[in-house]
């Protein structure tokens, strides 16, 4: 028996007690019942956010929130400036070109975050700049945006509204949507929220609400506006996928229970661990400054990529991200985000080792699940 264990940064492992959840019977969503539950969900959004703003519930996956937010907010011919590191930076280019708006892309190095000076010089050259989509995690480098800071830049030099890609980030990074000024941000339900994939949470302040009331550009299902107003009396304007509703219900609990601050704290914990651990058997780390909820690891040299990846999945069960575009075969994402603990940590690397010596590479073996226990006992939340 070869038991399975996934580590994709997203989809996420669903915890035992949110698959019963969404295992019950079928409710109808227009009932006394299911609203009570939707108004909670609401206020634990709320929570998970850190703002006391409305956070929608959409059913689609995290692209369609984004899409959702850029299309109820703006215009045809308003421009958008949007931070290119990554597989989903670019996205954020290609959906304003689509509908007839002017994207300002920032093409940052694949592994590399944006700088201040990458925000303040696009600032600087596009001062009509409706907006400044950040990608607070890009998972397909693993790279994290200093989310805090830039917000503060973008609001201190100008009108922009700060728009942020959370959607690995969210549960993985500190993030406070109403103390650091946020206008949107965006998360899916398949990853630190550690339920199936199916739905987006969009958070929306003040601000990003009243500019919707402006907004020319074409939209019926994913328009915000339409979701707001149902969101006032904690409903939604079309069916939504309720079991998915009755899963996030109890994870949103689940979160609640540990406390914010310490599902932050465990990702960056987990984050360190395995970094260590990697290091340790001699691989190299891809990102500068990586996020809490992906490690990217270079596969080592003179190691084939698919035959290391089908030993790690037939062999050992265990499934990891590979490299995408030009860094694929090259590297591997190895994700710490939602439902992972200390020897969910330890496995992975028990896993690396073996398939690392099946491949022939010469290590130390042991190393680097010694080295992430060795973190783990010296590094207390
Ligand atoms: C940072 C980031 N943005 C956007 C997306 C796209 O989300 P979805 O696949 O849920 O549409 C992903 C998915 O992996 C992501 O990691």
């Amino acid at each position: 028996m070869i038991k399975q264990r996934l580590f994709t940064p997203g989809p996420t492992p669903v915890p035992e007690r949110v698959m019963l959840r969404m295992a019950q019977p079928m409710i109808h969503h227009r009932s006394p019942e299911f609203n009570e539950i939707t108004t909670r969900v609401n206020e634990n959004l709320r929570y998970l956010f850190q703002t006391r703003q409305p956070v929608l519930t959409l059913t689609c996956s995290g692209t369609g929130g984004v899409e959702a937010t850029m299309v109820s907010l703006f215009s045809p011919g308003d421009t958008i400036i949007a931070v290119n590191g990554g597989k989903f930076g670019e996205r954020w280019v290609k959906i304003p070109k689509t509908y007839g708006m002017k994207p300002v892309e920032i093409k940052v190095q694949w592994g590399k975050a944006p700088s201040e000076r990458d925000i303040l010089d696009a600032l600087k050259s596009n001062p009509e700049a409706k907006a400044v989509y950040l990608t607070h995690s890009e998972t397909s480098t693993g790279a994290a945006t200093d989310v805090k800071n830039l917000a503060r830049i973008i609001r201190e030099n100008s009108e922009a509204l700060v728009c942020v890609d959370g959607i690995t980030a969210v549960g993985a990074h500190e993030l406070r949507f109403d103390e650091w000024g946020i206008d949107a941000c965006v998360t899916g339900s398949q990853k630190g929220l550690m339920i199936p994939p199916g739905l987006a949470f969009v958070a929306l302040s003040k601000r990003a609400i009243a500019l919707m009331e402006s907004s020319t550009n074409p939209r019926f299902y994913f328009d915000l506006k339409k979701a707001l107003v149902a969101h006032e009396k904690n409903d939604t304007p079309w069916t939504p996928a309720a079991s998915l509703i009755l899963g996030v219900d109890t994870a949103l609990q689940m979160i609640r229970e540990e406390g914010i601050e310490h599902v932050w704290k465990r990702h960056e914990r987990m984050a360190h661990a395995v970094r260590a651990g990697v290091k340790a058997l001699g691989m190299k780390l891809f990102a500068d400054e990586p996020s809490f909820a992906v490690t990217p690891v270079w596969v080592p040299d003179g190691v084939e990529w698919k035959r290391f990846n089908g030993i790690l999945k037939n062999s050992y069960g265990v499934t990891v991200a590979g490299g995408q575009d030009e860094f694929a075969g090259k590297i591997l994402r190895i994700s710490h985000l939602g439902y992972y603990d200390e020897i969910d940590m330890i496995s992975i690397l028990a896993a690396l080792e073996r398939t690392l010596a099946d491949c022939g590479v010469a290590f130390g073996h042991g190393n680097g699940v010694a080295a992430a226990q060795q973190y783990f006992l010296t590094n207390h939340d």
